[in-house]
């Protein structure tokens, strides 16, 4: 049985099997395995690390403890909660369909332009040259466009992505999310410019990390991933050299990887310390990091990984920017398949701002479970009082099995697939 105790309950003898926040766990020598002595809870203490997850025997330790699944369930409630928090009666959009389907048309090729100009940006560092910053804004300025006219389409692209570990892939994602980010708390266009600016920057260091650390399976050694860390000084060393870089850039580059509880790293600054920018990278950047290939770790579910995260956002997080990035992506981001309460399957395809627990689904099966072929589009907000088109959760990835949410998304015969997805 696993069980989640604080840090000052680990005992030398229990087996950590993992840690609550975005620890690389793999990097702790015992991890897996009993834990051998005091010394080994004080390197867990040190970094920060509060909580954790530990094999237990089912007549062993307190009781009262939480399990693994007493913790899922409680985090689907809190999750459900944000979602609860904004207006249920909200009217629906009504040309949503025609907007967000003509926009995905567009966006395919904008986000297929912005990666090659991430992929470019990152060989030339890589190769010793210089970053051209006038191509970099123009591609932001295309993405910014797209989401002035629908923040969906792009966000529904990096959500639906192929997952792989490529650094420029996991820029342009982080970008996107930003910008979408950006536009719905109300920043002007050049503001979310900027800001996309940044994501496509912001892990440009990473090119001068040896690419046999980058890319190892096994566990990292302390000078290993202290080089890793580097990356950002990296970055910042680069971005010196650009003329004419804006504030943005510099504090996304700087400020992702610290955390608000002082845990993070390079400068180890709390929330007070860092920017704004810096705190929603961070809540962004580490989304794209949970939902992607590692060598380390296999991707999670979007809705997943929403689902982690609530566990630490708030300490390591900007809570309240935590909730907001909820509403940006959604309760249950595009693509989740989600279970009504009939019984029937549907994938989610678009999400309203100030209805989170009502989606708008298309049907997979149906009640009896039967597949549904060309699945009607359900608007849950029209529906709210229906009980048996409420939400009662969500599939995992393996669940979801050979389940392709792009096709199920409006207009979808106009557009390919991006190619990497
Ligand atoms: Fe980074």
């Amino acid at each position: 049985m696993i069980k989640r105790i604080s840090i000052d309950q680990l005992q030398p003898g229990m087996v950590v099997q993992s840690f609550v926040g975005d620890w690389p766990a793999e990097t702790f020598h015992f991890f897996g395995k009993t834990v051998p002595d005091r010394q080994s809870i004080t390197e867990l203490t040190d970094v920060g690390i509060r909580e954790l997850y530990v094999h237990v025997h089912a007549d062993e330790g307190e009781p009262d403890l939480p399990t693994q699944e007493d913790v899922e369930r409680l985090l689907e409630g809190q999750l459900r909660e944000l979602g609860g928090e904004t207006d249920p009666h909200a009217p629906p959009d009504a040309d949503w369909q025609e907007r967000l389907g003509h926009e995905l048309e567009e966006a395919v090729k904008i986000e297929k332009a912005v990666r090659e100009e991430a992929n470019r940006t990152l060989e030339s560092v890589r190769m010793g040259g210089q970053v051209d910053l006038p191509t970099v804004i123009s591609a932001s300025r295309r993405s910014m466009e797209s989401i002035f006219r629908d923040h969906e389409a792009l966000t529904a692209i990096a959500l639906l992505k192929n997952r792989s570990d490529q650094a420029f892939e996991h820029s342009v994602n982080v970008a996107i999310h930003l910008q979408a980010f950006g536009r719905l708390m109300g920043w002007s266009e050049e503001e979310v410019v900027d800001i996309g600016v940044a994501g496509m920057l912001h892990d440009l260091g990473m090119a001068k990390v040896p690419f046999h650390i980058v890319r190892k399976t096994g566990r990292l050694t302390r000078g290993e991933l202290q080089l890793c860390h580097q990356h950002v000084e990296f970055t910042l060393q680069i971005l010196e050299s650009v003329p004419n870089l804006s504030e943005k850039a510099w504090l996304v580059a700087a400020q992702h990887h610290e955390r608000f509880d002082g845990t993070g790293y390079p400068k180890s600054q709390t929330g007070r310390e860092t920017s704004i920018e810096g705190e929603i990278a961070a809540i962004i950047d580490t989304f794209d990091a949970m939902t992607s290939w590692r060598p380390y770790h296999k991707p999670l579910d979007n809705y997943l990984a929403l689902r982690r995260m609530m566990e630490f956002s708030n300490y390591q997080y900007n809570m309240g920017l935590f909730q907001f990035f909820v509403t940006c992506v959604g309760l249950f981001p595009v693509g989740t398949v989600v279970h009504l309460k009939d019984s029937s399957r549907a994938v989610v395809v678009s999400n309203h701002r100030n209805a989170l627990l009502f989606p708008v689904v298309r049907l997979l099966t149906d009640a009896t479970g039967k597949a549904v072929e060309e699945g009607r589009w359900i608007n849950l907000s029209q529906h709210q009082d229906e009980e048996g088109l409420a939400i009662v959760g969500a599939e995992s990835e393996t669940a979801k099995g050979p389940v392709n949410p792009f096709k199920y998304l409006p207009n979808a015969k106009s557009f390919r697939m991006p190619a990497s997805a």
